[in-house]
């Protein structure tokens, strides 16, 4: 049942804390503060390049994987959406890793890429939360998101528990490449460790997530920018937002606005920006004055410092916890979730189940 939540989606989301923590705790010695993972039938550092494939929030997932493989582990990384990857024939390396990432582990497209990418010599690796599903079947390995059922349509919980897993892995094929210090795995352990704990005091921002709400409930189209890790989290934000508001979301890459995108700007068109501080958030603030000066409204999900160089430009801010750089992107993928489910409150539209949509999609 909703344990006393109106929505499944509500209960979801507030199980986040839980669902990291638990499936951290299958990868994480809690002794050493070391990343172990289950012995895999493949040798991690022997690997030439990975080819990451999914659908939708997965595919989401898959990037936000790309960008940790690549950064720790300076593995060469390709993503692409199922249903491309698996008509696009694609040159694989031999011996190379596939990753599959899914919730159900019974989506049509994904299954069919497993299985060209199988056929293409690859070592299929598969993030399910679906232990006993078609592609765990049909995988040389599956690492197991410990999300528990998922029964809101829209995807919440499974998609931090991805990421959990797929931050370990990073973590995981780093040592094995030796591209990732001691000093820096404990550094990066302990920042996932802490996510359990900050992810429940992101729901002490719900008055502040409720007037951004305000905002966007009443537009038709809006635009999520971010840049680096926080792109896969603009993606995931709009997808959430059409998926259960019904309104019209799109995601850029910040630095892609003035190319294009920038001509939709007006005071009707708010634009909800990711951009917490660090590396690249001057570019993203200079993207996100662009957009003021030509009228946009502005909303940014940021911390403490960011907030600092956002004051005079946004019209609302959301100040979330402090976090490591490496883990922060799962923080604010489950805040830019807990915008959609308040705008969705205001707009009444049947959250747990959207019209169109359905939980699993096992049709091509
Ligand atoms: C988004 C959503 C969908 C799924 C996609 C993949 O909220 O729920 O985009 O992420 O259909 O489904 P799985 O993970 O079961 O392969």
């Amino acid at each position: 049942g909703k344990d006393g939540y109106r929505h499944y989606m509500d209960k979801e989301l507030h199980e986040h804390p839980l669902v990291i923590g638990q499936t951290l705790r299958r990868m994480i010695d809690p002794a050493t503060r070391r990343v172990v993972m289950p012995p895999l039938p493949f040798d991690l550092a022997a690997i030439p390049r990975a080819t990451i494939t999914a659908c939708g929030s997965a595919f989401y997932a898959g990037l936000l994987g790309r960008h940790w493989l690549e950064s720790e582990a300076r593995l060469p990384v390709d993503v692409d959406v199922a249903s491309e990857l698996r008509y696009r024939d694609a040159p694989l390396s031999a011996g190379g890793l596939a990753l599959l990432i899914s919730q159900s582990g019974e989506t049509a497209d994904t299954l069919a890429a497993l299985r060209a990418l199988r056929a293409g010599g690859q070592h299929v690796l598969s993030v399910l939360n679906v232990p006993e599903s078609s592609m765990a079947r049909d995988s040389d390995m599956v690492l197991e998101t410990v999300a528990g059922p998922e029964i809101c349509v829209a995807s919440t919980k499974a998609f931090t528990a991805q990421l959990s897993v797929l931050a370990c892995l990073a973590i995981a094929t780093g040592r094995a490449r030796g591209t990732l210090s001691a000093e820096r795995e404990q550094v990066l352990v302990q920042a996932l460790l802490d996510l359990p704990g900050k992810a429940a005091e992101l729901f002490d921002l719900r008055a502040d997530i409720q007037h951004v709400a305000a905002i966007v409930a009443d537009a038709r189209d809006v635009l999520y920018l971010g840049r680096g890790a926080y792109f896969p989290v603009a993606l995931e934000g709009a997808l959430k937002l059409k998926e259960i508001s019904y309104i019209h979301a799109e995601a850029y890459a910040a630095g892609e606005m003035k190319h294009g995108p920038i001509a939709l700007i007006d005071r009707s068109v708010p634009v909800v920006a990711i951009a917490p501080s660090g590396r690249l958030f001057g570019k993203t603030a200079s993207n996100l004055q662009e957009a003021r000066a030509r009228g946009g409204r502005l909303i940014a999900f940021t911390d403490a410092e960011g907030a600092a160089g956002l004051r005079g430009i946004a019209e609302a801010l959301v100040v979330l916890p402090e976090a490591d750089p490496f883990t922060a992107p799962i923080l604010h993928s489950i805040a830019v979730q807990m915008l959609a489910y308040e705008v969705a409150l205001l707009k009444g539209t049947d959250v747990d189940q959207p019209r169109n949509l359905a939980k699993s999609v096992t049709v091509e």
